[in-house]
């Protein structure tokens, strides 16, 4: 069995038009972003060339349900549209605020959350992190959708590879003053625990991957490797320049990833993570 190489990208914010000026948003600069969107396929179509793209969530900042329509349709059309490889998604907390999920699912022409695809032998497993939302920002999985990862993990001798928005482990993020601190308990799904159980008591399970906190983390544990994608987005220490992070990891079929973030403006690769 082959290895896989898939890129991520999340938190891209797409929202342009609007006055964030005054609040958290100060720090994501919307006109950059169509251009980061166009840098980032050309990167993935010319250079990295990966299997698939898994999108992992926060498309929009939510406006109204017309204008959150609208730039999801334009995630679709600069993105997959573009790009010479399958991709998959997941919604975020911003996504679902005026748009409904199957909706949502229509816009992108993806299956409604949770779903399964294999692709070249690996077990790709996408769940809500959204059911419920909690106070705008965190996120639960429900009872219902437990019982189903506790079946997709356990059903076949396939490696799995899981996607949500929200992580799902401890990671570094109470110092990053993006992430305002009433915030921080919600940068989790909030019953994490019983969501990693299953996974890590599940057959072959390989890693987590999520979105959400505004920054990279990679975090190895004896049952299981936890990745959290840093956003498209978000601008520091001002608000231009921003670098237009994005992930790609290389996957063996036993377990070992390796992982290096990109950023498009320098454009480089700013970190490498291997969990062996
Ligand atoms: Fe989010």
């Amino acid at each position: 069995m082959d290895t896989i190489k898939i890129v991520f990208v999340s938190d891209i914010h797409l929202s342009p038009g609007q006055d964030w000026s005054d609040c958290i948003w100060k720090y994501t600069p919307n006109e950059e972003i169509p251009n980061l969107i166009e840098r980032f396929v050309s990167i993935v179509n010319d250079e990295l060339k990966p299997d698939l793209i898994i999108e992992l969530g926060d498309r929009i900042i939510d406006v109204d349900n017309n204008s959150d329509c609208k730039n999801t349709a334009a995630i679709f059309e600069e993105i997959d549209n573009k790009v010479k490889c399958p991709v998959f998604h997941v919604d975020g907390n911003h996504d679902v605020v005026h748009v409904g999920k199957p909706e949502l699912a229509r816009l992108l022409e993806n299956p409604e959350l949770p779903y399964v695809r294999i692709y070249n032998g690996y077990k790709c497993i996408f769940f809500d992190s959204l059911d419920p939302m909690i106070d705008g920002v965190g996120g639960a999985v429900s009872e219902k959708q437990l019982e189903w990862l506790r079946h997709e993990m356990n059903c076949d001798d396939l490696p799995k590879m899981v996607f949500s928005h929200h992580p799902l482990n401890y990671h570094e993020i109470h110092r990053n003053f993006l992430i305002p601190s009433d915030t921080v308990p919600l940068m989790k799904v909030a019953n994490c625990n019983e969501v990693r159980k299953i996974l890590e008591e599940g057959k072959r399970f390989l890693f987590h991957g999520s979105g959400h906190l505004h920054w990279w983390s990679f975090r190895v544990t004896p049952k299981g490797t936890y990745l959290v994608n840093p956003p498209l987005s978000a601008a520091h220490p001002e608000r231009i320049n921003a670098p237009g992070w994005f992930m790609e990891a290389d996957i063996w079929p036993k377990g070992k990833i390796d992982v290096k973030i990109h950023s498009i403006v320098p454009r480089r690769v700013v970190g490498n993570f291997v969990n062996c």
